[in-house]
């Protein structure tokens, strides 16, 4: 930062780009990865003069960084996925705490960036620039010089600040835009959808009334027997479904209250055991410390566990191991099976409403997932699959601890 002009590396960030970006920005795309392209480009070569540029998105609301657009960081996509959440990045909570541009000189050096990312990536001087409107941070972009060593001057970094909130202010009405297309495409999907898996169970239990009712005194009394039972698990079926939905609408219009508080781990997973799989009890490894406490939201913890449990038994293979940790400001839980796994083209979508895979459904509604993912963020935590070693499925729940007692 001191050295003479003439030994400086790094770009020159002067006040005349940032008049350049803001009309930029203004003629940018209405869509929040086609405004994030843009901001992009104009960070590296174009603009700003940065080698390398790297755009994250907010996942969750809480800042979770997605990436959402690049520049020179072509590794980025390989690390997808694997990106911790931001308290596993000290340089971009220090850009939201100060909320302006931060400055590393060796990443790697002082753990300023995940180790995984600053090694994967090889960054060195980096700096982080927040888009922060209000009391959110909507997005974050890493500039660097290539992984070489840069200095930048305070002024500099006030320029950045400033062409960060340009950013988030042309994000805001952008986010806006497209939640509300996605909610009116989401509903108007749901309602088909909803429509198309309770036809099934209404069907069912049409045809066996029907026939009950004309025929009903000429059946054997075996006969009698299978159409009561095929009667009740229909109407049992479609009872779950109709509760699902009720429960999803209630998460989406925000009636369901998250109510955090103090539990023991171990004993409210055991109680769950023995609601859902109360046979399967010997087929579970439960690798959660006797005195581990948690603070969230109790229901919202019982429906998450229990469908990851029934899901274990239903689709995978015992033993089921169900682990749990108390780390730094988050909780973690694990439920894991030696079943086949999900399919890596499945994956993506396991987390959306009516999905299952293929043919392992077995007279699931495929909602259940979407509902464990809905608790969770509620929570602003957050539910995520990967594939078990050597096999089977893993999820992972994660949920944020600090402050959140009433
Ligand atoms: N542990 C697992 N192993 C393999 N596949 C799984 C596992 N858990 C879920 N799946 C797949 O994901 C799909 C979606 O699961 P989800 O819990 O959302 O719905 P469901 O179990 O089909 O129905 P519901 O939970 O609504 O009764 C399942 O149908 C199954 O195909
Ligand atoms: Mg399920």
């Amino acid at each position: 930062m001191d050295q003479p002009d003439g030994m400086r590396t790094g770009p020159r960030i002067a006040l005349d780009t940032l008049q350049r970006f803001a009309r930029e920005l203004a003629g940018c795309e209405s869509r929040v990865d086609g405004l994030l392209t843009c901001v992009a480009r104009h960070l590296n070569d174009e603009g700003f003069g940065f080698e390398r540029v790297a755009v994250f998105k907010d996942g969750t609301g809480s800042f979770d960084p997605v990436p959402a657009a690049q520049h020179g960081f072509d590794d980025l996509e390989v690390l997808h996925g694997q990106l911790p959440p931001v308290e596993g990045w000290p340089l971009f909570r220090r850009a939201l705490e100060q909320r302006c541009a931060v400055f590393a000189r060796d990443a790697q050096l002082d753990g300023d960036v995940p180790l995984v990312v600053a090694g994967a990536l090889r960054i060195r001087a980096v700096v982080a620039v927040p888009f922060i409107a209000g009391d959110s941070c909507l997005g974050l972009a890493l500039v660097d010089c290539g992984g070489t060593a840069f200095e930048i001057e305070q002024q500099e970094l006030d320029i950045l600040t400033t062409a960060g909130e340009f950013v988030a202010t042309a994000l805001v009405p952008t986010v806006a835009l497209e939640k509300e297309r996605r909610t009116s495409e989401l509903k108007s999907q749901f309602v088909a959808l909803a429509a198309h898996e309770l036809r099934a169970p209404v069907a069912g239990i049409h045809g066996v009334s029907s026939t009950l009712r004309d025929r009903g005194d000429d059946l054997l009394p075996e006969q009698v027997e299978i159409l009561q039972r095929t009667l009740w698990e229909q109407s049992d079926r479609m009872r779950r479904l109709v509760d699902q939905l009720l429960d999803l609408s209630k998460l989406e219009q925000d009636a369901v209250t998250i109510k955090p508080r103090r539990f023991p781990v171990r004993a409210r997973i055991e109680s769950i055991l023995r609601q859902v799989a109360p046979d399967r009890i010997v087929d579970v490894d439960l690798e959660v410390a006797p005195n581990l406490e948690t603070v969230a939201d109790p229901n919202g913890f019982d429906r998450i566990v229990a469908n990851l449990v029934t899901n274990a038994f239903r689709y995978g293979e015992p033993p089921v191991r169900i682990a749990a940790q108390q780390l730094d400001t988050h909780f973690r839980l694990w439920v894991e099976d030696e079943g086949d796994g999900v399919s890596a083209e499945f994956a993506p979508k396991l987390f959306e409403r009516f999905t299952r895979d293929g043919d392992r459904s077995d007279g699931g509604s495929g909602l259940g997932l979407a509902i464990a993912q809905t608790y969770a963020r509620a929570q602003g935590g957050r539910l995520f699959y990967e594939d078990g070693e050597p096999k089977g499925a893993r999820f992972q729940l994660v949920l944020p601890v600090k402050g959140r007692e009433n």
